[in-house]
């Protein structure tokens, strides 16, 4: 079992240097932006990401060519916005690729500017990652300095440059209108749609926002030619993506693979399996917004493939972090404290998820505190359900602004569909009441 290093080769494979201009520089950083520019054709790099089958990495897994494409095409000035904020829980990934190879992040950004003819970019960093903000900083002026950005670029008449913003600690920040308030210097809270950042984003002017991992992506793209990157993964899910994978595995971490491969063979392949041989409990496959999987062969067997996981389990790749949760592991208490978290992050604008997430978090911390009552569960799922009706069974509607109040009881759907039996002998027990 191997991982397929593309985007993240350079930081294997120059340890010492892999964040620096003259590691980059040694290693083939820049060469594809001097191609790109000297062959001059937008609209060709545009065509090779579509070929590529890009899809984001942030989280919703949307075509990148087609977010691109949505510009409208006779409007400027246009932008483009990197979501570096990172907050999904156990995800981290780009923090990874900020801190030890920015400049192939700068070369992603110039060359995607380059193609949507955008000549001022912002990078949105998440404001914990400060090593991340140094060293991103610190290349970008180091790659002004080498004419790789700023006023006609390598001689090629094309202007571009970037500027960094870092957030201030709200998860909702990551989402991207609420990023694009932020970057306005409004308070962080997402935007209704339409209109689409893509007609009205930053400053009311088209705006791209992509993933750090999405545009890393796309100088390997050109480098290699979309139609080969394609060849790369499984269905509509191509090239390779970057796993965080932690929780009770033996060697947690960052592992690129081509999609495809088996949830088995990274957890116990690459990832060494669970720790003192214990048997997983559960698997949260995509940041915590996601719904779980289980140990069951089935669950292990299936492939990392964004619509195959959707459209069998009904749970997504999402951020690419999987967490692993062994034998010993309590879900309810792991269901309280991803509620928590989700509370204390919901940024209010809309009711149901303002109110519901309130009371999601302090029903389940009764339930695992050993104060639940058996109709409790119930009741949860019937508060999960107006946030998000269709939660348990049936096609997902959003009720609210953003994924953010869908996504918190994704937890609560989780513990219903594998646990119920389970949960509910342990609150009949708690409240002393026995068949
Ligand atoms: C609550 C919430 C938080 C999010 N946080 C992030 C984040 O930290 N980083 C990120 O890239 N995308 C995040 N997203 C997804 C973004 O809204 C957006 O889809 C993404 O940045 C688009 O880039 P991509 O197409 O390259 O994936 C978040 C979405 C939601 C609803
Ligand atoms: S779903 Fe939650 S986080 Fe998203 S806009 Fe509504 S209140 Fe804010």
């Amino acid at each position: 079992m191997t991982e397929t290093r593309i985007v993240t080769k350079r930081l294997h494979d120059r340890v010492d240097d892999s964040w620096t201009l003259d590691g980059s520089l040694a290693s083939g950083g820049y060469e594809v932006l001097r191609a790109v520019l000297a062959r001059g054709d937008a609209a060709d790099v545009q065509n090779q990401v579509k070929l590529s089958g890009l899809r984001g990495r942030g989280g919703a897994g949307f075509p990148t060519a087609q977010k691109w494409s949505f510009l409208p095409p006779d409007s400027f000035p246009r932008y483009l916005v990197v979501n570096a904020d990172e907050g999904e829980p156990s995800t981290f990934k780009d923090r990874m690729l900020l801190e030890l190879d920015p400049h192939q992040l700068i070369e992603g950004i110039t060359i995607a500017s380059y193609a949507v003819q955008c000549s001022l970019a912002f990078v949105y960093v998440r404001g914990e990652f400060a090593l991340g903000y140094e060293r991103l900083t610190r290349a970008i002026d180091d790659a002004r300095g080498q004419g790789f950005l700023g006023r006609n670029i390598l001689g090629s008449g094309f202007d571009c440059d970037i500027v960094v913003h870092r957030g201030a600690g709200a998860y909702i920040c990551g989402e991207e209108t609420a990023l694009l308030e932020s970057l306005e210097g409004e308070r962080g809270m997402p935007r209704i749609r339409p209109p689409f950042p893509a007609i009205e984003g930053l400053y009311a002017k088209p705006t791209v926002v992509n993933n750090v991992e999405t545009l890393s992506t796309v100088p390997h793209i050109m480098q290699m030619g979309g139609e080969e990157y394609a060849k790369l993964g499984v269905n509509r899910s191509t090239g390779t993506r970057i796993f965080s994978v932690s929780g009770h595995v033996n060697k947690p971490g960052n592992y690129e693979v081509e999609l495809g491969m088996s949830f088995r063979d990274l957890l116990y392949g690459l990832a060494g399996g669970i720790r003192a041989d214990r048997k997983i409990k559960f698997i949260i496959p995509g940041g915590a917004s996601s719904q779980w999987l289980t140990g069951s062969d089935e669950h292990l067997d299936a492939p990392l493939d964004m619509d195959f996981v959707q459209q069998t389990f009904g749970v997504m790749l999402g951020s690419g972090a999987v967490m692993v949760f062994d034998e010993t592991v309590d879900p309810v208490l792991v269901a309280w404290r991803l509620a928590k978290f989700f509370a204390h992050e919901s940024c209010g604008k809309c009711t149901p998820c303002r109110e519901g997430t309130g009371w999601v978090e302090k029903v389940l911390y009764r339930m695992s505190h050993g104060l639940g009552r058996p109709q409790d569960l119930d009741l949860l799922v019937s508060v999960g359900a107006n946030i998000s009706p269709g939660l348990v069974n049936a096609p997902f509607v959003q009720t609210t602004i953003c994924p953010l109040g869908p996504s918190a009881v994704s937890c609560v759907a989780s513990i219903n569909k594998f646990f119920r039996d389970e949960v509910l002998e342990r609150l009949r027990n708690d409240a002393g009441v026995h068949a």
